[in-house]
């Protein structure tokens, strides 16, 4: 039965209905909607509409309803109504029969799917920062298991200078962090109670709002009624988290990716999160990390299209906005399942130390120490960057390594040069330089777990 049928002579048309018929995705606001139908119930007993024996009617028929919806969510996925608000109203009729008819009273579904969509959200929130959460975890296990793994630092895909593995692996932290203190910011900020606000003009019974604000865990009730009913920031926000996050994510894969390639061998991924090829026996493709990086597209692409669906919508409910649901319902699924199966990648890698090692050795990766020398010995560090580019050129020409360039060859590019350069070239030493805050020393990536850990309590 729909929830409006006194105004129309006819029914709608089948192809009309199923076009408008939201029930089929957002029957998974159904455990909301029914917590929201409690809330709604006590706020209408307050205002004498409902009195204690209704109102203990009502709750004990909404909870067996939510046990119900709880054990089978898929039978009110296909149970034909037009959306969850009339699915929940109608179950209850056949529970308490016209009881269940007052509870719509001062209520409407324009405030009450911005209400269930706020709680679901929130949920959902709730269990990302779990997963990020144990993501982080990961990455610092995996930081203090390699600790002293010395690893090419790439820019522009060229090897560069020598980083620890551990640093590579904390910088993903930082990238974790800052989705946490986004995903923790955006959660506080919908956690505001629309309920109450009517279809857009505000309720006409005396509702105290904030106590039925407060009793659904919102930090407040929202304060215009116009605004309550036509806002999706929350959900723009929760998806603007998930596209950066997913960012990061991608990042990650695609190094991991390059660090497993045959050409690179860094590490190895575990045969959990691998699959082999129908054709090739000998292959062991990094699918989840390539689904990782291909996800993120999906990700963001639901990202564009609720900012495009909201772009110049009049005030106040639009039946647009009905298109807010079913994008974030797949988004942070998908984000959800990239975090664990970014975990599971994290937690099985394989590091070939002697590999990186010889890959970090290799690329004249320890110039800037060349150059950092020079500048040491009171050359400007400009005129240092040529004659170390020289030398390189040299070692390029012989197929070597700086630190094997004999002293006479250094001389003749610069008499300042003494055996002292010899220890300067040394990877230890490159790494060990990076002193300040921030950079690839022991001493700053351990400070980097040990605050890491802290923060993570
Ligand atoms: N299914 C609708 C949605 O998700 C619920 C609100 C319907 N409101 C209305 N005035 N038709 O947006």
């Amino acid at each position: 039965m729909a929830l409006w049928g006194g105004r129309f002579s006819t029914g709608p048309d089948e192809a009309f209905k199923q076009f408008n018929d939201s029930l089929p995705f957002d029957y998974q606001l159904a455990e909301q909607d029914i917590i929201g139908s409690v809330a709604w119930a006590g706020a209408l007993k307050q205002v004498n509409v409902l009195n204690q024996q209704e109102y203990d009617d009502l709750v004990a028929a909404l909870n067996k309803l939510l046990d119900e919806v709880k054990a089978n969510p898929q039978a009110v996925a296909v149970a034909g109504h037009e959306d969850i608000h009339s699915y929940v109203e109608s179950a209850l009729i056949d529970k308490v029969g016209d009881l269940a008819k007052k509870l719509h009273t001062g209520r409407s579904r324009n405030d009450q799917v911005a209400t269930d969509f706020r709680l679901w959200c929130r949920d959902t929130a709730e269990h990302i920062l779990e997963a990020i959460a144990e993501l982080k975890g990961e990455f610092i296990a995996l930081a203090e298991r390699e600790l002293g793994t010395i690893l090419p630092g790439y820019t522009h895909l060229q090897r560069a200078q020598p980083v620890l593995f551990s640093h590579w692996c904390m910088a993903y932290v930082e990238m974790l962090e800052r989705d946490e203190s986004r995903l923790t910011d955006a959660k506080n900020r919908m956690n505001y109670c629309p309920l109450g606000s009517g279809a857009l003009a505000g309720t006409a019974y005396p509702i105290d709002r904030q106590t039925l604000a407060e009793g659904l865990g919102f930090t407040g009730a929202t304060r215009n009624s116009l605004d309550a009913v036509s806002d999706r920031d929350f959900v723009v926000e929760l998806l603007s988290c998930a596209s950066i996050s997913m960012i990061h994510l991608s990042r990650m894969a695609e190094d991991l990716i390059f660090y497993n390639s045959g050409e690179a061998g860094f590490i190895e991924l575990s045969d959990g999160v691998t699959s082999g090829s129908s054709l090739m026996p000998q292959k062991k493709n990094p699918d989840a990390l390539e689904l990782i990086r291909g996800k993120t597209g999906r990700v963001f692409g639901a990202f564009s299209a609720m900012m495009m669906t909201l772009k110049a919508l009049p005030l106040a409910y639009n039946k647009d906005m009905q298109e807010d649901k079913e994008g974030l319902f797949d988004a942070m699924p998908t984000w959800l399942a990239c975090i664990h199966m970014a975990q599971a990648c994290i937690k099985g890698i394989k590091v070939n130390a002697d590999k990186t090692l010889a890959a970090a050795k290799g690329g004249h990766s320890n110039a800037t120490e060349l150059a950092d020398y020079l500048v040491a010995k009171g050359i400007p560090f400009r005129e240092g960057h040529h004659i170390v580019g020289t030398l390189v050129q040299m070692a390029i020409a012989q197929g070597n390594n700086l630190e094997d360039l004999s002293l006479e060859q250094f001389k003749s590019v610069h008499s300042i040069f003494e055996s002292d350069v010899y220890p300067v070239l040394e990877i230890d030493a490159c790494i060990k330089a990076r002193q300040a805050l921030g950079g690839t020393s022991l001493e700053q990536v351990t400070s980097a777990i040990k605050y890491a850990k802290k923060n993570s309590k």
